[in-house]
């Protein structure tokens, strides 16, 4: 598929399935590695990032845990800023190393934000692994440890990046036309 509609908004193929699957692999490869010796708790933030964490966790082989944290900041195609955290985190993760999965880090407030709570919970280190980056797009002074592929300031939808809740299903990632 070369385009796809959503609703009221037509996207081209920017990122093809089998570019993510290498990309996601490789980034999984240096987790494997800078981690090794710890047995790290991956925090998953629903909901886009379902699917690059399911993918990711399969190229870990480290022992590890995943759980997950569901927060809402978006509103059709443009960042709020304004955060809702929906479904908290249960774990004890004093003394952890945690690995913050995300879809995508944009103007970087979501990061922001979960990173500040974290911080607060006694983990013995905290790093952050995203499948998509906009640089171009950031607004916070944060450190992404791990970022899959980094893209232009555009909206994009696909490998569970939502528009108004539709297309997380796609295997590839579309940007708006
Ligand atoms: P931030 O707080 O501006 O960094 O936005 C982060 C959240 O906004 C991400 O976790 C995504 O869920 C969502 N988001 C940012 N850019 C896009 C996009 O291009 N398409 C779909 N969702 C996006
Ligand atoms: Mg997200």
């Amino acid at each position: 598929m070369e385009t796809v509609s959503i609703k009221d908004k037509n996207f081209r193929l920017s990122i093809t399935a089998e570019e993510i699957e290498k990309a996601v692999s490789e980034v999984a490869q240096r987790i494997n590695h800078d981690l090794k010796d710890t047995n790290p708790l991956f925090i998953c933030v629903l909901n886009g990032a379902f699917m690059f964490a399911a993918d990711l966790m399969k190229h870990v082989d480290l022992p590890c845990e995943i759980s997950f944290v569901k927060l809402a900041s978006y509103e059709g195609t443009s960042s709020t800023g304004k955060i809702k955290e929906m479904i908290g985190l249960k774990e004890d993760i004093t003394g952890r190393t945690v690995v913050v999965v995300e879809d995508i880090v944009d103007t970087g407030f979501t990061m922001q934000n979960i990173l500040d709570s974290l911080q607060k919970k006694g983990a013995k280190s905290i790093h952050v692994c995203t499948f998509l980056q906009k640089p171009e797009a950031l607004q916070c002074d944060i450190c992404v440890d791990y970022v899959a592929m980094k893209i232009p300031n555009e909206f994009i939808v696909g490998y569970g990046l939502d528009y108004d809740g539709y297309g997380r299903n796609l295997k590839a990632i579309y940007t708006l036309i």
